[in-house]
């Protein structure tokens, strides 16, 4: 086991720096335009042409890639939401068979997923999985598949395949709505360029992240919640779930107007608040965050260098600039490492947590 964790202490932290990595496999081939138009060749031209509404099935961390690529695809124009696979059989909207169901699981074998694949598939509804294990039961179970290509993940907290996912998702939504829409969406010039570049912004992320001290500065804390709008609302649930999944320790993450709704009662000196700056009405984020900086909580701000967040923060954690619709994703790669230093410094079995299996069988 320690020989393929090479030179890290932890598969997850060998998986997190394999990302520049993983990602240029993720996008090989698949970015370049054809006639001004997204290539991924994985399907043929028009392949999309007919979906109508897009339903997005996936648990845990897939769930939070799912929700980014659900809000990714109805910025694009295309209606379009993300359901938790597991509530699926209660509370399905109607499909038919211009509604695609994106079934997204890094395993391909969770059980609450397949079920909600095969519930879509049984009511007519067409079916597309994305995924992670080429010859998984979703792989087959769907009229089609994407493969991420991130290669095999061991830790049991999913880092690499998330930011595959989400790049992924990220692709394909731009892809359906280009077919469903007949012309690319607006952004795509200024995407396509920074998605190709993915690779090297990690890459540079890795190199300078000061995540570790970040982790030893708040590790006495209560509690830690995680912040973020729009596409930082996904990662702002992901950095939580990560957070507790190897530490052990209560995080939450919330869109950060909701914060005075409710959760801003339990911030305190005690409670660090992650926000996390996308570019998507940044400045409302920002008034978030200082809402919960007056009643003592320290604030870190996940941003670009420069950005006003910067100045109005008590720590930063710095990403490079990129598009609003990758910045999420960037930002989850630090988060990811502060989970990781949080809970070595804990002492915690990093690469199997208490009670959690990488791929949940049962229902
Ligand atoms: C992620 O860190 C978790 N271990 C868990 O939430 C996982 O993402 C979930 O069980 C879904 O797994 P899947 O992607 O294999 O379907």
């Amino acid at each position: 086991e320690q020989a393929g964790k090479g030179e890290y202490d932890h598969f997850m932290l060998k998986e997190i720096n394999e990302q520049p990595t993983s990602l240029a496999q993720a996008i090989e081939g698949r970015i370049d335009p054809v006639n001004g138009r997204i290539a991924l060749s994985d399907f043929e031209p028009g392949t999309f042409d007919d979906v109508d509404s897009v339903q997005f099935v996936a648990c845990g961390t897939s769930y939070h890639a799912a929700l980014y690529g659900s809000l990714a695809l109805n910025q694009a124009g295309v209606h379009s939401t993300a359901l938790l696979a597991n509530e699926y059989s209660v509370s399905a909207p109607p499909v038919d068979e211009n509604t695609l169901v994106i079934a997204v699981t890094q395993s391909g074998e969770t059980a609450d997923t397949l079920s909600a694949l095969k519930q879509a598939a049984a009511e007519g509804a067409r079916t597309l999985t994305v995924t992670n294990v080429v010859g998984s039961t979703a792989a087959r179970a769907a009229d089609d598949t994407l493969f991420i290509r991130a290669g095999p993940e061991i830790g049991v907290a999913a880092t690499k395949t998330f930011s595959s996912q989400a790049v992924m998702l990220t692709l394909l939504g731009q892809r359906i709505a280009d077919d469903v829409q007949g012309e690319p969406p607006a952004d795509l010039e200024t995407l396509l360029p920074e998605l190709e570049s993915m690779p090297s912004t990690i890459d540079q992320l890795l190199e300078y992240s000061n995540a570790a001290s970040i982790a030893e500065q708040y590790s006495e804390s209560r509690s830690y919640f995680f912040i973020g709008r729009g596409l930082g609302f996904p990662v702002a649930l992901e950095g939580a779930l990560k957070f507790k999944e190897i530490t052990y320790e209560h995080a939450e993450g919330f869109a950060s107007g909701e914060l005075k709704h409710g959760p801003l009662a339990l911030v305190t000196p005690e409670t660090p608040v992650f926000a996390i700056f996308t570019g998507q009405e940044d400045e409302k984020t920002l008034k978030n965050a200082e809402e919960a900086q007056t009643r003592g909580a320290p604030v870190v701000a996940v941003c670009p260098d420069g950005h006003p967040a910067v100045e109005v923060a008590d720590e930063h954690l710095t990403i490079p600039d990129t598009d609003s619709d990758l910045a999420g994703l960037v930002a989850n790669v630090q988060l990811q490492l502060v989970s990781y230093y949080a809970a070595d410094l804990l002492g915690r079995p990093i690469d199997k947590p208490r009670n959690l299996a990488k791929s949940v069988t049962v229902e």
